[in-house]
């Protein structure tokens, strides 16, 4: 009985032995699985480096979120700048088609708007003056005699507070920035977040939003150059703009909307149907010589969706299209008239007038002072809410 006993006793043993080795297999097989799952939950790591630092020493951060897909946005701390966004051209070949600089040395010398979040109102104030409940506020004059963009240290230059992280969504960075009371003139302590969230299908969803302490005004906006070619130094003229409208904001000499509601047919304001920007923006027409060029702010048609497409950009050779989603009711088309070659661009050369253009979804300039133009008051206890989305594709 010993005899087989011990055998016995032996493959037990050996058993044992192999059920414990076979369940430790098992665990790491288990293991690398919950490995691979998390890899997978996380298959689009957001990078976070340190992009520079202030003069007052204070870090800014650079978050790249990516997608599935291979597209690329770079978010900078400072500005809530989107210093470069990569996309494919018809062949797949990835570019970045944002102008923008490599260093923070170089945003904080002296940029255009390149890619920054603006606040806390988008274009321009007439003569820096508004008023709001009896009481007159004092803003930066700091665009000939008007204000624009916010003032002299408007919310593209300043520090946002950023936390990234991955969502059903996309990969997306949250940035925060309290600005206080009395910043750039404004009144109420203002709290706001811009999410940009990355999805899967190549779109870059933005959402504002913001509340006070005291009524005040707002008008938040995104001001990326975009030029579809890749080449950053290149003109834009060979882009088809299509604008959702039919009507603009004509302006006087300082760009102040002058009330009026224009209609753009029959004008080198017709974007209805897409057209070369190149077409005629050199046409005999006083806006555009008021604009140099178009720097102006479209009425977007009224449409069944409160979150409908208001514009697009294609640009033929390459096939890149993008696509502009808002729930804003204008939208400032600016053909970088401004940009004159002394600033130098990321993939070589400089940035020449009209290398980019933007399209700053928005409330209409001015609004403020235009009893007709939609409101951008902001009382305490409301909240600030607007949404757009960058979609870009090929064709
Ligand atoms: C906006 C304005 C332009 C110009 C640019 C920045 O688009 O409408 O007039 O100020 O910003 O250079």
């Amino acid at each position: 009985m010993m005899r087989i006993a011990k055998p016995s006793i032996f493959y037990c043993v050996l058993l044992l032995v192999f059920t414990t080795i076979g369940c430790k297999q098992n665990k790491k097989e288990n293991q690398s699985e919950m490995e691979t799952a998390k890899t997978e939950s996380e298959q689009n790591p957001i990078e976070e480096t340190i992009f520079g630092e202030m003069p007052d020493g204070t870090k800014v951060k650079k978050f790249t979120l990516k997608n599935e897909a291979g597209m690329e946005v770079d978010v900078i701390t400072y500005g809530g700048i989107i210093t470069r966004w990569t996309a494919p051209d018809k062949q797949g070949n990835y570019e970045d088609i944002v102008l923008g600089f490599d260093s923070l040395e170089q945003y904080l010398d002296g940029s255009p708007y390149f890619g920054a979040l603006i606040g806390r109102y988008g274009n321009r104030i007439a003569n820096g003056k508004f008023s709001l409940d009896g009481e007159t506020y004092t803003l930066a004059t700091n665009d000939g005699d008007n204000h624009l963009h916010g003032g002299e240290k408007g919310f593209d230059k300043v520090v946002w507070n950023g936390v990234a992280k991955n969502t059903d969504k996309g990969a997306n960075v949250e940035l925060t920035y309290t600005s206080q009371d009395g910043e750039e003139g404004y009144p109420g302590k203002l709290d706001v977040k811009v999410t940009y969230t990355l999805t899967a299908d190549n779109a870059l969803d933005i959402q504002y939003e913001a509340v006070t302490d005291k009524p005040t005004v707002v008008n938040l906006t995104q001001h990326s150059y975009f030029n579809l070619s890749g080449q950053l130094s290149k003109q834009i003229l060979d882009h088809e703009i299509y604008l959702n409208a039919d009507a603009y904001l004509p302006v006087d000499g300082g760009l102040i909307p002058t009330g009026e509601f224009r209609e753009v047919a029959g004008t080198p304001f017709d974007f209805k149907e897409p057209k070369l920007i190149g077409k005629e923006i050199e046409a005999d027409n006083e806006q555009l010589d008021l604009g140099k060029g178009y720097d102006h702010c479209w009425v977007l048609n009224e449409g069944e969706e409160d979150f409908g497409l208001a514009a697009s950009a294609y640009h033929p050779n390459t096939g890149r299209l993008l696509e502009v989603y808002t729930n804003e009711p204008g939208i400032q088309f600016y053909s970088g008239n401004f940009l004159d070659g002394t600033l130098p661009a990321q993939t070589g050369g400089t940035y020449v007038k009209r290398s980019g253009f933007c399209l700053e979804t928005q409330h209409y300039p001015d609004s403020p002072n235009q009893a007709d133009f939609p409101s951008v008051r902001l009382n305490p206890g409301e909240t600030y809410s607007s949404r757009t989305m960058f979609k870009l594709s090929t064709k």
